[in-house]
């Protein structure tokens, strides 16, 4: 069967999005907005030339699930994410919007991305290795790459708004945004985290570490925001792979990143596309974690 093609930006009305990160079109409409999670792929911080077919359905749907099962935690941002119950304007347009839209409340974010890790990988290894402790937490001696912690930490980043986040302690965050609020992003955190990667350990799958943001409504209340807990925003393994002392094969992007290597891309534009079967084995890869968290088919 011919895979669907790639949406790789939204216009609406012939109206370009009023943000575009690099996976997500948002459209500003004053007191919610609109996010279009789109099937762009990223690797190495650059949106590659080839989409993925149902990729943004796949975020869309599966932060859904989770912003769904998590509002014993924390309330959430979501108002809808059925393209029936939008405003009459944007019903209009529900060939592109169905299963990879959300429409959500506008909140003041707060510019600290609250990482959560179970296991020591990315910039956590890096930071361990050099200092035996990450964004401040100290740890035991002789951990590998990709172990489980002790216990979960939570590792605040500065959002940079260019390039890399930039890991900090959580002393450091609380000089930024109040150390009251930073101990309550901890708890929350934490929280979800753990629920969540209880929830993927029982599917086979290891939630490695995970990025939530939150943001303010105008009523000054703290909300879970963004994506939740979608292989874009977290570091899945298969379980039945697992072995710590090395880095693990990522659930989605590892045919992208082994590919990459092969050609010897050297990280900087031009970007390279992908052959037809990696981008074919690669939407397996996201429909299988879909599938597998959430016990459901894409819709
Ligand atoms: N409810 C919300 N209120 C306000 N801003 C939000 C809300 N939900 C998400 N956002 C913001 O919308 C943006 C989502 O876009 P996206 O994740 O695609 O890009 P990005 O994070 O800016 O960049 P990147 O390409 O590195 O991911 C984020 O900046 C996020 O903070
Ligand atoms: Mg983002």
């Amino acid at each position: 069967m011919p895979l669907p093609a790639p949406l790789l930006e939204t216009r609406l009305d012939g109206l370009p999005p009023h943000r575009q990160g690099k996976v997500r079109d948002i459209f500003d409409l004053g007191d919610t907005l609109l996010l279009v999670a789109t099937d762009r792929i990223s690797a190495f911080d650059y949106v590659l030339g080839s989409g993925i077919p149902d990729k943004g359905k796949v975020l869309t749907q599966l932060s859904a699930f989770w912003f769904d099962r998590t509002t014993q935690i924390v309330s959430n941002h979501v108002l809808a994410t059925d393209v029936a119950r939008y405003p009459a304007e944007l019903r209009r347009h529900a060939d592109v919007l169905s299963g990879r839209s959300m429409l959500v409340r506008k909140t003041n974010p707060v510019p600290i991305e609250c990482v959560a890790r179970g296991y020591l990988s990315g910039s956590g290894w890096k930071e361990y290795v050099a200092s035996r402790s990450v964004c401040g937490v100290p740890l035991p001696e002789g951990l590998r790459e990709s172990d489980r912690l002790p216990e979960p930490i939570f590792t605040p980043a500065t959002k940079a708004t260019t390039g890399h986040d930039v890991n900090v302690s959580e002393a450091e965050a609380g000089r930024h945004v109040g150390t009251e609020l930073v101990a309550r992003l901890r708890e929350l955190t934490l929280a979800l985290y753990q629920f969540g990667a209880a929830q993927a350990e029982s599917c086979g799958i290891i939630l490695a570490d995970t990025k939530y943001e939150f943001g303010h409504t105008d009523a000054g209340e703290l909300i879970l925001i963004d994506e939740v807990m979608t292989p874009d925003s977290s570091r899945y393994w298969p379980k039945d792979e697992y072995r710590p002392g090395g880095p693990q094969p990522s659930f989605d992007k590892q045919y992208v990143r082994d590919y990459l290597e092969q050609i010897r891309w050297n990280k900087q534009p031009p970007v390279p596309s992908l052959p037809d079967d990696v981008v074919m084995r690669t939407r397996d890869k996201y429909l299988e974690a879909f599938r597998r968290l959430t016990g459901k088919e894409l819709a």
